[in-house]
Parts: structure tokens; sequence; C-alpha cells
């Protein structure tokens, strides 16, 4: 079976490998292609790669090329993974958002906005060349803004487009965990949009165990996202919201925190990241990987008194590998599971009537790729949230096919973190100038 990796330069990809190095099934990957536009950053790569593979019998091939239609020609699978203007773009989403005091983050708010701006038409091109030369293929899709991207290449490769996080099971997982439930067996009641969504039950046996949680001051304090939003807001909710809603619950709280910090993430990120490529090995990748993740949201969870992550979450983080391989496994081997997924949400989800938006709900995923199951409707105000959210996406989508400013003004001004028009409208000309990837909103 052909693994394309997207984005294969990409400092994530060692993880995909070292997974697939686990794999001796029948039916398992035996080639991988890595794609990416940068050769220097696909030969460092591939060299992690071949450290890994060493004394690996087995291990899949590992092709590399910067030609996109070489990569995707016969591919079975295609795993998206790319960064539109890199760690500096990321970075300059975060810095013009905060410097006109929004947040600046790289999925929510403006500085997903830009992003997904950036992003889509990229995306989109993909979509419409695996149509042409993959036309059999699967596409999961890790590109942030995972939701929206997912939801603009299902408009050209329909539900044969999957989006992927790996927070929701992160999630489950932790609730599992200090409910004393196996995660593998509980049914978790988790939907949304990408990094907008609540779980709102766990049940094991057939008993919901969230209300043991939400009863219990103690167990709350015990686990990231209780710490993070604080067992009163927990309770007041009645549900676990995914770690990315503390950027609206406790958005001014974030917004001074990360206009306070000396870098931001993408910054931090792109001198870390420009080391690690500077001189790579697989020793180096390893740290480097480490790093990065003790420190994933340090300035949220410094802002909120949250501490320090959990040693068992550093062990077990890095999860998106997993679901990206489980759902593979899933189509590939008709290995039934279930999974949280991005997809078509085909009314599953009552609060969104639209059958095309993309969500993120629980999927029964087997050869025939992944099937939302219906859900109880949001609370709402989840629903309004959501339903937000999904305008601005759909103004995004909009704004990126007909190059119109002022549907990507109207994208900005509609977001719920953006609280003024003329804020929307200074947010466009600083991304606009910061990015040369944005040129296209010329009308
Ligand atoms: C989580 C999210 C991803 C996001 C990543 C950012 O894994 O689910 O969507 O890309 O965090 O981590 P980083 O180390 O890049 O800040
Ligand atoms: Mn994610």
């Amino acid at each position: 079976m052909r693994l394309t990796i997207l984005g294969g330069g990409g400092f994530r990809v060692p993880l995909v490998y070292g997974a697939l190095l686990g794999d001796h099934a029948e039916g398992r990957v035996t080639e991988v292609t890595l794609h990416d536009t940068d050769p220097d950053r696909l030969r460092a790569v591939t060299g992690v790669l071949a450290e890994q593979a060493t004394g690996v019998p087995d291990a899949p091939a590992v092709h590399a090329t910067t030609d996109l239609d070489e990569a995707l020609r016969g591919a079975d699978f295609v795993f998206s993974a790319i960064r539109v203007g890199g760690l500096a773009g990321r970075a300059a989403d975060e810095r013009v958002a905060l410097a006109e005091g929004v947040l600046g983050q790289e999925t929510v708010g403006a500085g997903g906005i830009a992003y997904g701006l950036r992003t889509v038409p990229v995306a989109v091109d993909i979509a419409r060349r695996v149509k042409r030369l993959a036309p059999d293929a699967w596409v999961i899709n890790f590109t942030n803004p995972a939701g929206l991207v997912t939801e603009a290449m299902s408009r050209h490769l329909g539900d044969r487009v999957i989006g992927i996080c790996d927070s929701p099971v992160g999630l489950g997982r932790r609730v599992a965990r200090v409910l004393g439930a196996d995660p593998g067996e509980a049914w978790i009641d988790y939907v949304g949009l990408n990094h907008l969504g609540w779980l709102r039950g766990l049940r094991v046996n057939g008993r919901d165990e969230l209300p043991r949680l939400l009863a219990d001051e103690k167990l709350l304090g015990s686990f990231e996202e209780g710490r993070l939003f604080g067992p009163d807001w927990l309770r007041s909710l009645g549900a676990i919201p995914n770690e990315y809603l503390h950027y609206y619950y406790f958005n001014r709280e974030t917004v001074h925190a990360y206009q306070e910090a000396e870098r931001t993430r993408g910054a931090f990120l792109l001198d870390q990241q420009a080391a690690f490529y500077s001189d790579p090995s697989y020793a180096s990748w390893d740290r480097t990987r480490a790093e990065r993740e003790a420190t994933y949201m340090a300035h949220n969870r410094e802002a909120s008194g949250a501490g320090e992550r959990d040693a068992a979450d550093l062990e077990e983080s890095g999860g998106y590998e997993k679901v990206a391989l489980a759902l593979m496994r899933a189509i590939a081997r008709d290995e039934r599971a279930t999974l949280i997924l991005n997809v078509r949400g085909r009314g599953a989800l009552p609060s969104l009537d639209d059958d095309d938006a993309v969500v993120e709900i629980p999927c029964l995923v087997d050869a025939n790729g992944a099937h939302p199951v219906s859900v109880a409707p949001l609370p709402g105000h989840a629903t309004g949230l959501v339903s937000s959210v999904k305008a601005v996406e759909r103004e995004v989508l909009e704004a990126a096919e007909g190059g119109s400013r002022a549907t990507a003004v109207r994208a900005f001004a509609l977001h719920p973190l953006v609280d003024s028009v003329t804020v929307a409208r200074r947010l466009l000309e600083g991304y606009t100038a910061a990015h040369p990837g944005l040129a296209y909103l010329a009308r």
C-alpha cells in the first residue's frame, strides 16, 4: 500500500513514520512518498526516517519528491499536513492580531482566519489534483485550520477527505483516566467543530460517568482541562470543553498573557525548528519534539494557573499519528473503529442543518469511509458559537474562491473574538501586508 505525505519535510513526519514502523500486519503501508516544496526540509526529514528504519527489516521504503503530481499519482492514501507560509507565516498570524488587541493564535479567531485564507486555495488545488491523479485515494487532512480546510477539500472530494485532530481523543483519554475508566471501552460523547467542541458525557456500560466527575472537586482539579477552566466553570457548563475553548471563555486573560509573552508560539517554534533543520538527526529531532510537547499551551496554562503538563499527558501526547493510522487501517482493512473525525455532518448534529457542513463528531469507520453517528443537539450557547464560527468559515471559503476583500473583512468582523468592524478592516490590511500569499484578495 502506498502512502503519500504532503508537507513531507514537516517536523511531525517522523511520528507518522514511527507509527508505520510498528505495523507488521498484512495490508500495511509498504511505500511512503514524501512531498514538500522545500528540498532541504525533505532531505532533513528523510535522514531522520532512515535512522528510524535502521534494523527494521520490513520498514516502508521512503521516496522524496518536490513534484506534487508525481507524489500523488497512484497513492492509496494521502496525508495532507502542509503549512502554507511556514512557521514565519504562523508567527505573523499571531503578531498582527495581537497588535490589534485580539487573539493571535494558529487556528482560533483572527489568526485562524488569516491562516485559512492562505491555506484554502492551496488545499483546493491539491484536492483537484487528487481527483485527477488518484481518484480512488483517501485523503486524511491534518492541515490546520483542519475543519475549514477539510470542508474546502470536501467540495471537490466529497467524503473521500476526512479531517483529523488529536485534541478530542486526548480530552476523552484524560477524562476517562481521572474516572478510572478504560478509554478503549468508553463511549465519548464529544461534538462540535474542530477546536470548538464539548465532551458532554462518557459512558461506560451504558452509564454516564461524567456527572461523577463534575460533582468531585478533587477529581476536577486533577487533570488539564479541570485546571485550565476551573471546577466552577465546568460545573456551570455541565460539560468539558476542548482546551481551545479557553480562548473564548477566558479571552481577555489569554490575549493579555500572549501580549505580555516574550515570543508567540509561532516565533518560538520558528527558532526551535530552525536549529533542528540546520543540523538534523534523530537525536536532535527527539529532543526538539520533547521540548515542543512540554511547552504546548504554556502561556495558556500560565494565564489560568494550571501549571505544568501531567507526565501521563506528555507520554501519551503526539496522538495525531495514532488517529491517522487507526483511520487508515479501518478503511484499508475494514477493521471497524469508532473515531472522532471531521466529516460532512449529514444532519448527524441536529444543531447544524446544512448536510455539507464539516463537523467534528464520532464516526463509525469501515472500508466505505467514515459515517457520522447521530448525536444529541448541543445546548443553545454552544449551538450559537458553532453557528457563528461556521458562518465565518463560509465567508473564508467564499473569499478564497472569489478574491473579494469585502468578503474577507466580513469573515474577520463576524468572528465572535473580533470586537469591531474597524479592527477587522485593519486586520485584513495587516495580514495582506505580511503575507504575499494573500495578494489574491484584490477585488
Ligand atoms: C494540537 C492541535 C493541533 C495543533 C497543535 C499545535 O495537537 O490539535 O491542531 O497544530 O496542537 O501544537 P504546536 O506545538 O504546533 O503549538
Ligand atoms: Mn488540532
